[in-house]
């Protein structure tokens, strides 16, 4: 896989390689964030994201490859690597018989900032984070969106020009993942370079300027999100089919629209295709399924989403995280077609 070579890389990384014992978690990954801008390192549960995350942010050596972040060598400068990057890692590391406001103000006092200077920080991030309502009580009575984002906060003390962030709403409600993207949006709008890892396609389409997919330690895919949308081509045509007696007629009618297979959601009923003429492939298909009185319901034509992305890259759908888990279980569904 080539990179870009962006000349004002605030990230880069070559040929990342890591074993743990036997196992391959990198196999060379390449990756680059131009300055100011959002990666997005999307990736299954397993991918190999925290380990890039470490090795990145220095907590972990590359057996091969070589990385720089803001300019400085991992490996040869940690410490001029750390002064410049800040990293909320993939479980939100806050006390939580501290105050939000302690938390914050523990991390300035940690970095080296005087008391008053460090109070100081602890308020603008609390203001930043719109936490200051909840800043005085102990942070263990957060929500989850609000822990993520004290986190976040904790991250951004020292004002680095670089952040990582990993996955930062897993497990997030869809009012803590929005406010959470309200505060990494903000982050970017103020100059800060951030590399962050997901699982959630729509994620790295809400807030990437440049994506890089991951599967097994290997880059697979990279580009913007309308990018890998291209690639992968036509609209989706989807209709649900009440009845069991009729799927299979109706997974016939699709099959004949072209040369993709369709793919069937047995839970739901829902039944989808790619197709590179929508308009006429629905109206085709709909005679079709009227004359075989076929009812069908929830008819719709749509562009590729980044699950179909995944799906056709890797012949395999993301492992879906379970309702409020923080940590998704490894495998996950598997559709019969490719
Ligand atoms: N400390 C470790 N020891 C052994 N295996 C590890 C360790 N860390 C990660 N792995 C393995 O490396 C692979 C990549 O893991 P990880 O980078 O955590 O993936 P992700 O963050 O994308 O879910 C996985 O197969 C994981 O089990
Ligand atoms: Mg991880």
């Amino acid at each position: 896989m080539t990179y870009r070579q962006v000349p004002d890389a605030a990230i880069r990384a070559v040929g990342l390689t890591k074993h743990f014992g036997t196992k391959l978690a990198l196999d060379g990954v390449d990756l680059e964030a131009a300055a100011g801008t959002v990666l997005g390192v999307l990736g299954p549960n397993g991918a190999g994201k925290t380990t890039t995350v470490r090795i990145l942010s220095t907590l972990l050596r590359a057996d091969r490859g070589r990385a720089w972040v803001a300019g400085h060598n991992v490996a040869a400068d940690p410490d001029g690597v750390r002064r410049r990057l800040g990293l909320s890692g993939q479980y939100a590391a806050v006390d939580e018989k501290l105050t939000g406001r302690e938390n914050l103000y523990l991390v300035a006092r940690l970095y080296g900032m005087r008391r008053a200077a460090a109070r100081r920080r602890a308020a603008e991030l609390l203001e930043f984070f719109r936490l200051l309502e909840a800043a005085d009580r102990p942070s263990g009575t957060f929500s989850g969106g609000m822990r993520r984002r004290l986190d976040l906060a904790g991250a951004l003390v020292a004002k680095p020009p670089v952040v990582i962030l990993d996955e930062p709403t897993t497990g997030l409600d869809p009012r803590g993942r929005a406010d959470t993207w309200t505060s990494i949006r903000e982050l970017v709008a103020a100059g800060t370079t951030v590399l962050l890892t997901t699982q959630y396609l729509e994620e790295a389409d809400q807030l990437a300027d440049h994506i890089v997919v991951i599967d097994r330690g290997r880059v697979i895919a990279q580009g913007t999100a309308p990018q890998l949308k291209a690639r992968v081509g036509g609209e989706r045509l989807a209709l649900t089919v009440p009845h069991v007696r009729d799927r299979e007629r109706a997974l016939g009618v699709l099959a004949g629209l072209g040369p993709h297979r369709p793919d069937f959601d047995p839970r739901t009923g829902r039944c989808t295709v790619a197709t590179d003429d929508g308009a006429r492939a629905l109206e085709y298909a709909l005679g079709l399924l009227r004359l075989a009185e076929v009812p069908v319901a929830d008819v719709s034509l749509a562009p590729p989403t980044l699950d179909d992305v995944f799906l056709a890259l890797t012949g395999h759908t993301r492992p879906e995280p379970p309702p409020g888990a923080g940590a998704p279980t490894p495998g996950g569904r598997h559709r019969e077609n490719s």
